[in-house]
């Protein structure tokens, strides 16, 4: 009954007439667990429902379907193996479960002809996970991109309309509850790699573990990068970037600077999107709320939609697919993209060739170049955007860099994505 599970109970009760329409049936709350029956409640709802003995749901005969919107990962986990044990259906919102344990759980629910759905899970409001399952089931997907962290979007749409400081936009992200006091989990990426975790296992048919997941967050994201991505025509955006080329994929989270005509570059503040590209259907986007108490409610309640008309056909536990392909993940040498690089050197004659040739010899060439005498230290600061570099190229030009005495710091090293 926290901010979720208030709005699944809201939106069970107001649109009963609808579920009953779709479904034939209505639908009944038997039972809600809390942890403290005391406790002033966002909405009211009857005494008697609330119990704070999860064991008065897992094993009550009546019930049909769990609905888990309490979060958390081990307790949470032992709570629904148990519930798909005694041959409950169920729903869940809890991306950090899916993404570490999602496997494991959906086993159990098949060999319990159980259904175990989980569209809430990835960017909230938005029917992504349907959509990559059934929308685009006969298509093949060779790239996802996801803005799917609302706390990084704001902050980063801040920092760029409004000239915030990163710590001024965490700030008021926070005292707009849209953070968590405790944000690292946004800020560093790792909420976004969850996601992106669950989004590559789906629509790579591939499993895909978070550990595969390159992580990088927003929280060493300066003014001076996206006032120098405004000057380039780029937008900085956490970016989730799953790419598949023949059998293998690659998958990451990081800051990234998008060319302005890309889709994904107009999504602001909380919103969510993600990009997907399919080999015959080509660019879609999908774009909404990627939290909140009604709009996660609604993929929530929408998955129980699909339970009960599951039950009422008697194909429980048949939708499950289990991943196509054995995982293949590309080595360094096949993850390619162009980079945005920030360097400070000092300004003398022949290092910007020094710095060219290091470029040229690993076969990397430009797309845009920009050199700016900083006042103290007789320093300059060289921009560079490479074209298409691979990994393993780019970090050996990193490493070379340094080498180099008259580079001081590479300031600041960016993935560029543009329109295709
Ligand atoms: N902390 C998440 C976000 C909430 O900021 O998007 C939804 O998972």
């Amino acid at each position: 009954m926290g901010t979720v599970g208030s709005g699944v109970v809201q939106i069970i009760k107001k649109n009963q007439d609808k579920l009953m329409h779709q479904i034939g049936c209505p639908v009944v709350i038997k039972k809600i667990l809390v942890r403290d029956l005391s406790k002033q409640r966002p909405i009211e709802v009857e005494a008697e429902l609330l119990t704070d003995q999860a064991d008065e749901i897992l094993f009550d005969q009546e019930i049909d379907v769990v609905i888990e919107v309490m979060g958390g990962v081990q307790d949470t986990k032992d709570y629904l193996i148990t519930a798909l044990r005694q041959g409950k259906h169920v729903v869940t919102a809890n991306k950090d479960l899916m993404a570490l344990h999602g496997s494991e759980l959906l086993t159990v629910a098949s060999e319990h002809g159980c259904d175990l759905f989980y569209e809430a899970s990835v960017a909230g409001g938005i029917p992504i996970l349907r959509s990559l399952v059934d929308g685009l089931a006969s298509d093949r997907i060779t790239q996802m991109m996801g803005i799917v962290n609302g706390t990084t979007n704001y902050i980063l749409t801040k920092m760029t309309n409004e000239g915030r400081s990163y710590e001024e936009a965490l700030k008021e992200a926070q005292e707009l509850g849209f953070a968590e006091s405790d944000p690292t989990a946004d800020v560093e990426g790792l909420d976004a790699a969850r996601k992106m975790t669950i989004l590559a296992t789906l629509g790579f048919s591939m499993h895909i573990d978070l550990e595969d997941v390159a992580v990088a967050g927003i929280s060493h994201v300066t003014e001076e990068d996206i006032n120098y991505g405004k000057q380039l025509g780029y937008t900085m955006k956490l970016i989730g970037y799953a790419h598949r080329n023949g059998d293998n994929v690659e998958v990451s989270v990081a800051p990234t600077f998008l060319s302005n005509n890309h889709p994904l570059a107009s999504v602001q503040n909380e919103y969510n999107a993600v990009y997907v590209y399919g080999e015959s259907v080509g660019e879609t986007m999908f774009y909404g709320p990627g939290a909140g108490s009604l709009p996660t409610a609604t993929s929530v309640v929408s998955d129980l939609v699909g339970i009960i008309k599951n039950l009422r056909l008697g194909v429980n536990g048949k939708s499950a697919v289990s991943p196509q392909y054995p995982k293949s993940l590309k080595n360094d040498g096949e993850k390619y993209s162009k980079y945005f690089l920030r360097i400070h050197v000092q300004d003398e004659i022949g290092v910007f060739a020094d710095i060219t040739g290091i470029f040229a010899k690993h076969q990397v060439s430009f797309e845009k170049i920009l050199q700016l005498p900083i006042k103290k230290n007789e320093t300059s600061e060289i921009v560079l955007v490479t074209h298409q570099a691979s990994l393993t190229n780019y970090d050996r030009i990193i490493q070379e860099l340094y080498d180099l005495q008259a580079v001081k710091e590479v300031k600041s090293a960016y993935r560029v994505v543009r329109k295709s």
